[in-house]
């Protein structure tokens, strides 16, 4: 279990917190291994009936940690990062998240596989994979576009710029903005009001609602094997190079 990872459960509704503050709540192995490990047993463990995910500190996340991709490289269907992908695409409670700050790279996917989405003003959401020599992951090639159109989806994709949490709303990525300070206990009132429903007919409407699954699975996995391969490659090198030494990345030799 890891350190950097809490959960707590309360009025049936279990809370999962992401708290590694000095590192942006940047994700490690172990850290991804932790949150499948709880999500898999929230799934079987009838006193929980909502989910919630948050940050700590003015962070969601900022993504998978970026030297974690060089000690640790994903690079096959069973690293904790997939495994933790595909639990996220299959839970069967609802799953709600408060975003409190930065979302960068699984930190805003993630968010495509939530029920609903509560973000404070200063949220700031990113999916910088192609600047990273990398690309999308946890089915946002699938449903990024399916939620916001094809242009809206190569925009943020192709540039991976920052976009802020009125843009996410209007985008459909958020549901509802909500003051950091009341954040979190507007998204437990509204996990508790889920919780609260009758638990067959919530499950039922999440797997109708989710019926897509196998598709994603499928995606997930398609994506992984390019994301793999490019992890390998020059692009990345450069990328994961420049971050380390605060400066701009150069892509101008590569064909
Ligand atoms: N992996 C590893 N370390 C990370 C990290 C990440 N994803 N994100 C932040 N950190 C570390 C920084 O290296 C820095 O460490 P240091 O204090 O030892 O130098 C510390 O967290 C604080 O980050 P900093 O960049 O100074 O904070 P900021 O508020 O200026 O910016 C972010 C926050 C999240 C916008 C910025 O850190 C960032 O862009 N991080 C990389 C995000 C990313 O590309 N993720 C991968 C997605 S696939």
């Amino acid at each position: 279990m890891s350190e950097f990872i809490t959960s707590e459960v309360q009025d049936r509704v279990l809370l999962i917190r992401i708290q590694r503050p000095e590192k942006k709540n940047a994700l490690l192995m172990d850290m991804y291994s932790t949150m499948t490990e709880i999500l898999a047993e929230a799934g079987d463990d009838a006193r929980i009936r909502a989910i919630c995910i948050t940050g700590t500190g003015d962070v969601f996340t900022s993504g998978n940690d970026l030297t974690d991709f060089q000690r640790n490289p994903p690079t096959d269907l069973d690293s904790p990062v997939m495994v933790f992908l595909r639990t996220v695409a299959s839970v069967s409670k609802p799953l709600l998240a408060a975003v409190n700050g930065v979302a960068v790279g699984v930190g805003t996917t993630m968010l495509l596989h939530c029920d609903l989405v509560y973000a404070s003003p200063n949220a700031r959401f990113q999916l910088p994979f192609v600047n990273l020599g990398l690309v999308p992951e946890a089915a946002s090639s699938l449903l990024l576009p399916r939620l916001i159109g094809h242009q809206r989806a190569a925009e943020l994709l192709y540039l991976g710029k920052m976009f802020d949490a009125h843009t996410a709303a209007n985008l459909g990525l958020v549901n509802e903005i909500t003051p950091l300070n009341d954040l979190l206990t507007k998204t437990l009132e509204v996990a508790r009001e889920v919780a609260a429903k009758p638990p067959a007919a919530m499950r039922i409407t999440k797997r109708l609602l989710k019926s897509n699954r196998d598709e994603l699975l499928e995606r997930i996995d398609l994506e992984a094997g390019h994301f793999a391969d490019q992890l390998g490659s020059p692009e990345v090198a450069e990328a994961l190079r420049a971050f380390l030494e605060k400066r701009p990345p150069d892509f101008s030799r590569f064909e």
